[in-house]
């Protein structure tokens, strides 16, 4: 079931917020401004409904500066050194915007945009369909971009995210999706005493400037070793400024389990599955209690984390790293799941 009410207007287009359910009592709230995901409301297990995501009651604080709350990421997520990279021969400059690199697409990215947006409901399933025609130029990117965005929400508690996007001319693309996820409630604390799982052998290091340094480290006996289910607080003092970091995931292709993260305060369960290869772990290290978010709750350090579905950051300077470049008659097509499961006392 959906519905849909203006959120605001935009330079005189309008803003929709949709509202999804289920037969669960599950509720997605999005926009088609960034694409952002602004509620994720289900009951725990307790029946006690509990908003697991950051995120703003206006239009008006997502279009101020904020750190990329429940968004789709593009033209490319994630780092480039230096807003620099050579395709074909020929050398192109990103926006900086991170220090010297670029991040998430630059400053006027995929999260700042107002989308084309139509809703649909097909049996169990609600969603909603983004459409966004990135220029050739944009933040410096060569070629047009189609990208297409589905969210849909399930009768079985997923929230679905399919992308696709084609080009007229080679270009990196890297999309994700940001929402920053607290299963004790947004606002309710910091996640350090969450459990997490992610399903990889193996992590990019980073320097200073957290880009990757091209290794792909086995990560035995480190403080990244999620692969048996632990709280995030376990060896969070071991890690300088906290996680934020890039997972290879142990795949062998096709839709699988990436992460799973645990609440055992109100038993709430997510489970990640995607497509893609890596997957940014990001403690919400640089949240600092200065914005003013939903029901009037303030985001303090570590009171939220992304799992972030992506190709490895800097991939276009790393020859060692799955290739990103998406080519005119080519289609880029990644799936991500987030799906929620309440464990009973
Ligand atoms: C990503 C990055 C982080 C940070 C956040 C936004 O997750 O990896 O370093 O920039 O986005 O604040």
């Amino acid at each position: 079931m959906f519905k849909q009410q203006p959120f605001g207007t935009i330079a005189d287009q309008e803003i929709i917020l949709y509202t999804l359910e289920n037969k669960n009592g599950m509720i997605v709230r999005l926009t088609n401004f960034g694409g952002i995901v602004t509620s994720i409301h289900l009951p725990d297990r307790d029946g006690k409904p509990r908003d697991v995501v950051l995120g703003f009651d206006s239009l008006h604080s997502y279009i101020d500066e904020h750190p990329y709350f429940g968004c789709i990421v593009g033209r490319y997520a994630n780092r480039i050194a230096h807003g620099q990279f050579t395709l074909d021969g020929v050398s192109y400059q990103l926006a900086k915007n991170n220090g010297e690199n670029h991040l998430h697409g630059g400053p006027e990215g995929f999260d700042k945009k107002v989308w084309q947006a139509e809703s649909f409901q097909h049996g169990d399933d609600a969603g909603v369909i983004l459409e966004y025609l990135s220029p050739d130029g944009e933040e410096g990117y060569p070629g047009n971009l189609k990208v297409r965005v589905v969210y849909s929400l399930t009768g079985e508690n997923e929230l679905k995210i399919d992308y696709t996007a084609e080009c007229d001319a080679p270009t990196p693309v890297n999309l994700t999706h940001h929402s920053y996820f607290n299963l004790n409630g947004q606002g309710e604390g910091d996640i350090l005493g969450h459990e997490l799982m992610i399903n990889a052998d193996r992590y990019t290091p980073v320097d200073e400037g957290l880009i990757p340094t091209g290794v792909l480290q086995d990560l035995t006996g480190t403080p990244m070793d999620f692969r048996s289910p632990k709280t995030i607080g376990q060896d969070f003092d071991q890690v300088p400024g906290g996680y934020d970091h890039n997972f290879v995931l142990n795949k062998k292709g096709g839709l699988s389990l990436a992460a799973r993260l645990k609440s055992t305060v109100t038993g709430i369960v997510m489970d990640v599955l995607t497509t893609q290869p890596g997957l940014q772990f990001y403690s919400g290290n640089f949240l600092d209690g200065s914005l003013a978010g939903k029901e009037g709750k303030v985001y303090q350090k570590n009171y939220g984390l992304c799992l972030e579905t992506q190709h490895f950051p800097d991939s276009p300077n790393q020859p060692s790293f799955p290739d990103v470049i998406l080519r005119p008659g080519e289609k880029f097509h990644h799936q991500t799941i987030y799906k929620f499961n309440i464990e009973a006392y």
